[in-house]
């Protein structure tokens, strides 16, 4: 049976630098929709076109074509193991849609939904402060973790970049909708008996530390 971990949280809480981890140890996909979409952006497709001026303003993409993307990539090979999610689902239309694609592709469903938190505060000076690099969007933080040589991703030598999104006004925009559209799904999972609470003002290396204890992947 495939293992499925869907991590929420806020922007900035930290999802994409401990997915990375995660899924590196447990040799579980990792599917970021977020980077999917910026994947996107930067290839000029049509859904790109599309979604660009929606991820500039910090706003959610409709469900239909997010849910399609997210299809399209969880039926992949590497997918058969099962996968970490970050940043889908979002809405409880996805989160339904999700469930239908797990049953119809592996007969399975989603196992466990850490919630990592922290202050608004800390989000913002987190997504501010963040560098992602352009070939294959690792992360790093200005302040918290910047790449060894300034400008240039540690892994692959390409340049690091600031997000359009990660402008001040834009990370308080997501945060909002963030509260607006997805914190229904924290009592949704939480009712499904499979939120795991992780305090994300910790260190990283704490974090993924609570994160593989409570996931034992
Ligand atoms: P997406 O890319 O998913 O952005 P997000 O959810 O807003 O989350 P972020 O990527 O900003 O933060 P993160 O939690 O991954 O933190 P990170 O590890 O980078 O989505 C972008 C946009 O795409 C959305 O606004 C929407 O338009 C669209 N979209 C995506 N999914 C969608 C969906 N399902 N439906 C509709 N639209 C969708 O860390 C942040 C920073 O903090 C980094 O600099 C990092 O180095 C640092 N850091 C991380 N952990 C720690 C720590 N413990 N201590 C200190 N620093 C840390
Ligand atoms: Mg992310």
């Amino acid at each position: 049976m495939a293992t499925y971990i869907v991590l929420l949280g806020p922007p900035g809480v930290g999802k994409g630098t401990q997915a990375r981890i995660l899924a590196e140890t447990s040799k579980l996909a990792h599917i970021s929709s977020g980077d999917l979409f910026r994947e996107n952006i930067k290839n000029q497709t049509e859904l790109g076109k599309q979604v660009k001026a929606i991820l500039d303003k910090g706003e959610l993409v409709p469900d239909d074509l997010t849910i399609s993307m997210i299809r399209d990539r969880i039926s992949k090979p590497d997918c058969e193991l099962g996968a970490i999610l970050d940043g889908f689902p979002r809405t409880p239309t996805q989160a339904e849609a999700l469930d239908d694609m797990l049953a119809e592709f592996s007969d399975s469903e989603v196992n466990a939904v850490p919630y990592i938190t922290a202050a608004e505060s800390v989000l913002v000076e987190r997504a501010s402060g963040r560098w992602t690099c352009k070939a294959q969007g690792h992360i790093y933080h200005e302040k918290f973790n910047p790449p060894k040589q300034a400008g240039i991703c540690d892994i692959d030598g390409s340049e690091v970049y600031q997000r359009e999104d990660d402008k001040v006004e834009t990370v308080t925009k997501r945060i909002r909708v963030y509260f607006e559209q997805t914190m229904p799904l924290v009592e949704h999972y939480e009712v499904a008996g499979k939120l795991i609470k992780i305090d994300g003002t910790q260190p990283v290396e704490q974090v993924t530390k609570e994160l593989l204890a409570a996931l034992k992947i």
